[in-house]
């Protein structure tokens, strides 16, 4: 770990909101913020409170927070809600009801529009689908599909019965879907034939269908057809979505459940062990998401909004789906690659349904660059008048060119910096309140009482990063990890148990302004084009191979993707392994895991540098994946000749 990293980015650029903009925003000015913020941070009750007043309850609450057995807090207690209500039926009543919920554009160039009416038509008739399959309030539901409207449909419909949503992002393989099912016991997955990536049709089902030979706990499979190919039914087990929910009623009254009654699972990648179930449960994040999107993306009653994220990820269950329609607002969702067929489809989608809010990632920024300026300039993008970012941090250059190219220097940036773990942004700036600047995310959001500090718990000069931390509950945080709540606590609240602060994994720098930038994980999570991914599960893939005798992964930096994959692998005595093996090896871990987990590099290695109790020194193998000289401390290293092995392999 860095404790404490002298920081010497100095960044001096910043931005006002632009007059206009600040006008007609929904937080216009900075001492607006400052008054709120204070007033959410010295009164947490009496703020969410008010805030909660906004939704719709069948029951109001009775205690809006109950910290009695922290750290597993509860929000709103004794009241009833239903997010999938809060997002379809309250706006049924007026104008909204006939307003676009849904723009989707599929990659072959096809189109959807859902106005609110007919989701809420279709998320009604899905939920009761899903109850004619047996599934009941509280049961688990996998979702793996590729980006068409049954997607949301389908989250939409689990929370409106009260069962639990547990979406596997679709580029995931056989065996990330084996460990995800398995861990939340699903009982029925939804899934699609097939998707449309890269002009051709990505088949689903099949990978379905090898995952759940090894997942007994799945009785019903649901399939949308997308793409058309040839799939396999299995009879009593598999049906087709349009033979099951097209028939059912379009009558299902919302359930009406508890604040704290789970809303979904979504697993992430941690330093250790297998992925984790950070589980959200319904009125804490509900209000958290909504209140993030209104105030940070500034959503206005005409805005067309467009996050790019896969709803596979967490910024696409927060931003493209819950805290989006519970706003009213019309959101566009694209179901394929930016360029496919060619490296303006972005460009063109945001001239072709005039999208004002554009959010985005920064990987996805730098391949823009890299495709060049010709791309964006031919198309028409004075609809837009906000942009936003997240996933890992922005460089000052990525940024800049964001602001210059696609805003032209009139839209704001949002830098949002948050986790699957936090539910919805929690340090940003506000577009129409503060000035941006460059590479820092900004100031807390309502509610999150941030602080850098050191090892210790200290707080860190002026000149200095250090840890991330949380010092109080918020509405939207995780609430537990599924089936495992003492991986919780020893996962974010152990570090800095005395004080009873969240330890979010990150280093950070907090600036004269009170601004943070984010400086990156300093565990072993990698963040490659933004997906977070954890070098256990890799090397596990690594590891289940013949080839394998161990395994060490480390993320190392790369321009576009912000951190590429490194597998230092040793193999079995007596075998010599060839420049083939490594192709072997990558193919390997594409096909368990996902494309996305194909490690860039593969290192042979007779062995791994270890510290004399046995743990891989991953600092040691991060700076040589980085051809960077190996600093710090080696005096534990088990074996002082591994390392000079691994560098001379490097070399070779
Ligand atoms: C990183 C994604 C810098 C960070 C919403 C965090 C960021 C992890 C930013 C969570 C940002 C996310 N600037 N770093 N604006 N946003 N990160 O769970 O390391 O996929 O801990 O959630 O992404 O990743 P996750």
């Amino acid at each position: 770990m860095s404790e404490s990293i002298e920081h010497v980015l100095e960044e001096t650029r910043h931005f006002d909101p632009p007059a206009a903009f600040a006008a007609r925003a929904n937080l216009k000015s900075r001492a607006d913020y400052d008054r709120m913020y204070r007033e959410s941070i010295e009164n947490p009750e009496g703020f969410w409170g008010k805030v909660a007043e906004e939704f719709h309850w069948f029951k109001k609450w009775q205690r809006v927070l109950n910290a009695d057995a922290a750290p597993f807090y509860k929000w709103f207690e004794g009241g009833t809600t239903n997010l999938s209500y809060n997002c379809l039926d309250r706006h049924l009543d007026g104008p909204r009801k006939n307003k676009a919920a849904i723009l989707w554009e599929g990659e072959p160039g096809d189109q959807r529009t859902l106005t609110y009416q007919q989701l809420h038509r279709e998320v009604c008739k899905a939920a009761n689908a899903l109850k004619a399959l047996g599934v009941h309030k509280g049961d688990r539901v996998a979702i793996y599909m590729p980006m068409v409207p049954e997607l949301p449909i389908a989250m939409l419909a689990c929370a409106r019965i009260g069962a639990v949503h547990s979406v596997i992002f679709g580029g995931f393989s056989v065996n990330a879907i084996v460990d995800r099912v398995h861990d939340a016991a699903c009982k029925l997955i939804i899934t699609a034939d097939s998707g449309y990536r890269r002009g051709a049709v990505l088949p689903l089902k099949p990978v379905v269908d090898e995952a759940l030979k090894q997942c007994p706990t799945v009785e019903k499979v649901l399939v949308v057809k997308r793409g058309g190919n040839a799939v396999t039914m299995q009879a009593g087990r598999d049906h087709w979505w349009h033979e099951t929910v097209a028939p059912a009623s379009a009558v299902c009254p919302a359930e009406e459940l508890d604040a704290e009654h789970p809303l979904y699972i979504l697993y992430t990648s941690g330093s250790t062990g297998k992925p984790k179930g950070i589980l959200h449960t319904t009125a804490g994040y509900m209000i958290g998401a909504a209140v993030t999107a209104k105030y940070v993306f500034d959503l206005q009653e005409d805005d067309v909004y467009w996050c790019t994220a896969d709803i596979g990820w967490v910024t696409g269950h927060t931003y493209s789906v819950y805290g989006i329609f519970a706003n009213g607002t019309t959101s566009v969702m694209y179901e394929g690659t930016p360029n496919t067929p060619h490296e303006g489809r972005f460009w063109e989608i945001i001239e072709k349904y005039r999208v004002n809010i554009f959010y985005t990632a920064p990987t996805a920024i730098r391949t823009f660059i890299r495709w060049g300026d010709e791309w964006p300039n031919k198309y028409d993008l004075s609809s837009l008048r906000l942009l936003g970012s997240v996933g890992e941090p922005i460089n000052p250059e990525a940024w800049m060119w964001y602001h210059e190219v696609i805003g032209k220097g009139r839209c704001p940036i949002v830098d949002t910096w948050w986790q699957t773990e936090t539910g919805s942004i929690s340090i940003t700036t506000i577009p129409g309140a503060m000035p941006t600047k460059p590479g820092s995310a900004g100031l807390p959001f309502f509610g999150v009482k941030v602080a850098v500090v050191t090892e210790e718990g200290e707080a860190v000069d002026a000149k200095h990063s250090g840890t991330l931390v949380i010092q109080a509950p918020w509405p939207s945080m995780l609430r537990t990890l599924f089936g495992a709540d003492d991986r919780y606590k020893e996962v974010y609240w152990s570090k800095f148990a005395k004080q009873g602060w969240y330890l979010a994994g990150d280093g950070a720098f907090c600036d004269a302004n009170g601004y943070y930038m984010i400086i990156g994980r300093l565990d072993d999570v990698i963040k490659v084009s933004g997906h977070r991914l954890g070098t256990m599960e890799i090397e596990s893939a690594l590891v289940s191979h013949d080839l394998v005798a161990e395994a060490a992964v480390v993320g190392y930096p790369h321009d576009i993707k912000g951190q590429a994959i490194c597998a230092f692998v040793s193999v079995p005595r007596g075998i010599t392994p060839t420049e083939k093996d490594k192709d072997t090896l990558r193919n390997h871990v594409a096909t368990q895991l996902g494309p996305i987990a194909r490690p860039d590099q593969i290192r042979f290695t007779d062995s791994l540098p270890k510290t004399r109790s046995g743990k891989i020194m991953r600092r040691l193998l991060r700076d040589i994946a980085a051809g960077k000289e190996t600093k710090g401390d080696t005096t534990t290293l088990e074996d002082f000749t591994v390392l000079a092995k691994l560098r001379e392999h490097a070399e070779g």
